[in-house]
């Protein structure tokens, strides 16, 4: 069971203190290899907010939620790009009307506003869209929720949608929120299919979302259980989804509840880098289907500076969700001006949105991490030091994709140049150009590893599409590619797998329309 874990209570290791990132941002004067087509609509990145699980587990109630959307609203962070406020477990203990509605806890979430009634979830969802954010809420795939399994307090059965899942997220439609987390314990103890449940919660969402005309945001909360980067991109139909691919970060850490349970929690630097390391999944990830790597911890009990800045960096170059699930009326201007930083929001937001691929650890625990970005020749590298001493990284241009010095460097903590050699001017490796205009693709070359291609794509099935990518390597994932309007294509920027792939379209009205294989 992934929850509850035990923590290393009270060390924060040495290591920490001398860990050091740097983030780069590369910009090359090579020959531009392709230009981006038009999305036939904006490409979704992957979602900004907060969480209450982290810093108020199952004491979350509406005050709490008012505190911290007015300080996400006030602190900069809202200006920056995080919009939702995430209601997580908690909220509702298992009670349903002989209807089978959801009933709630009436003092735990009164009226806000005149004309309001108690124990009305809309109440908080309107005051969240009163500060101009969305509003997030929280279920089970099972019958039971992980209230079962309490962080504090006792335990309710029953919280979860199984059996109830068109009239629940209908429910949650109308109350007026724009996002749900479909968490596991209830499927895992019913030894579900993650690939059924979640296909089916998928469709009834969608159908709510028909009724209502709302958007209902879906993150797959299991925990990576079943292996989700397999089967999570498009389930069920679905457009845009994230999934969790490991356990909690950290149980989490109450400032309030002096138990000594909750006292003993301290988060370490390996917490952030286990969870970083098991959410590597890069051939699954693309352009609005994204890797999650669980809520983020910044500024929390035991979390240092130069770890928030690990931390921050690792999320935004894997373009990871980034859902914040810190007390936000107590960070730090520190941990503020991290989570706000715009060149490291840039490459989060890139519209590839690709998680970055380990390219060289010449030294051992330091790596360099690097990815793709949209526009061409472009690169977001990050410098990993996992050592416990300080390090000076040499960067091989080679390693990069990169014919030489590039153009440009820009460290994106300072903001600044960090050099710059205009006379040399840079070409990229020249792509791989496959013959294209057709439903599959065979033979595509990725002997030397992990490799990054791009695709345009037209998809006029109306709906999801799924394109198959097999290798001789034996993997085998689905990429979930949106509908294009009429002629217009679509583009996305995908990781191959080590071997000789081959991709296919599963759909009949779907077609490759270009494919450039990139020689890393
Ligand atoms: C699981 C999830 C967490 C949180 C808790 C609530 O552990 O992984 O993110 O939602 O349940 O109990």
């Amino acid at each position: 069971m992934k929850r509850r874990s035990a923590l290393d209570a009270w060390r924060i290791p040495e290591v920490s203190l001398t860990m050091v990132i740097a983030f780069l941002l590369f910009s090359l004067s090579g020959k531009s290899i392709s230009q981006t087509p038009a999305q036939t609509q904006p490409a979704p990145h992957a979602p900004m907010g907060w969480n209450s699980w982290n810093s108020f587990a199952n004491i979350v109630n509406s005050e709490i939620v008012q505190q911290e959307a007015k300080a996400l609203a006030a602190n900069g962070m809202k200006d920056a790009g995080y919009e939702y406020v995430v209601i997580d477990e908690g909220w509702w203990l298992g009670e349903r009307d002989s209807t089978g509605n959801i009933v709630v806890n009436s003092k735990q979430w009164p009226a806000i506003a005149p004309g309001q009634k108690d124990g009305d979830m809309a109440n908080i969802a309107a005051y969240i869209h009163s500060l101009k954010l969305k509003a997030g809420i929280y279920t089970d795939a099972g019958h039971d929720g992980c209230s079962m399994y309490p962080d504090s307090g006792p335990k309710y059965m029953n919280s979860g949608s199984e059996g109830h899942y068109d009239q629940d997220f209908l429910q949650f439609s109308r109350w007026g929120f724009d996002y749900v987390k479909v968490d596991w314990c209830g499927g895992a103890k019913e030894k579900r299919s993650g690939a059924i449940q979640y296909a089916q919660v998928a469709q009834a969402i969608q159908r709510a979302e028909k009724i209502t005309g709302r958007p209902l945001f879906f993150s797959i909360c299991e925990w990576g259980s079943q292996n989700p980067w397999f089967w999570a991109p498009g389930v069920g139909g679905i457009e845009s989804t994230i999934w969790r691919t490991g356990g909690d970060i950290i149980p989490p850490v109450v400032e309030t509840l002096h138990d000594p349970e909750h006292d003993k929690r301290v988060i370490t630097l390996q917490n952030v880098l286990d969870s970083f390391d098991t959410g590597m999944h890069p051939e699954a990830q693309h352009t609005g289907y994204y890797n999650d790597l669980d809520m983020m911890v910044m500024g929390m009990r035991g979390m240092s500076e130069s770890m928030d800045r690990i931390h921050m960096g690792l999320w935004a170059i894997s373009s990871a969700p980034m859902m914040v699930g810190s007390d936000l009326t107590r960070l730090s201007p520190a941990t503020l001006s991290l989570l706000t930083n715009k060149e490291a929001l840039a490459i989060h937001n890139d519209p590839y949105g690709l998680q970055p691929i380990k390219v060289a650890e010449t030294i051992s625990g330091v790596q360099v991490w690097a990815k793709p970005m949209t526009v061409a020749g472009r690169r977001a590298v990050a410098v990993l030091d996992r050592t416990d001493a300080p390090v000076q990284a040499k960067i091989d241009w080679d390693k990069l994709g990169l014919a030489g010095a590039p153009r440009s460097v820009r460290d994106v903590w300072n903001g600044r140049q960090l050099l710059v050699d205009a006379a040399l001017s840079v070409p990229a490796h020249d792509p791989a150009d496959y013959p294209a205009n057709k439903s599959k693709i065979d033979g595509i070359q990725a002997t030397g590893g992990p490799t990054f291609a791009r695709l345009e794509y037209t998809n006029n099935s109306g709906q999801v599409a799924v394109l198959r990518v097999r290798s001789t390597s034996g993997f085998s994932t689905g990429l979930a590619l949106p509908p294009t309007a009429g002629s217009s294509s679509g583009s996305i920027g995908l990781i191959l797998p080590r071997g000789t792939a081959d991709l296919k379209f599963e759909s009949q009205q779907a077609v490759i329309r270009k494919l450039l294989v990139y020689s890393w």
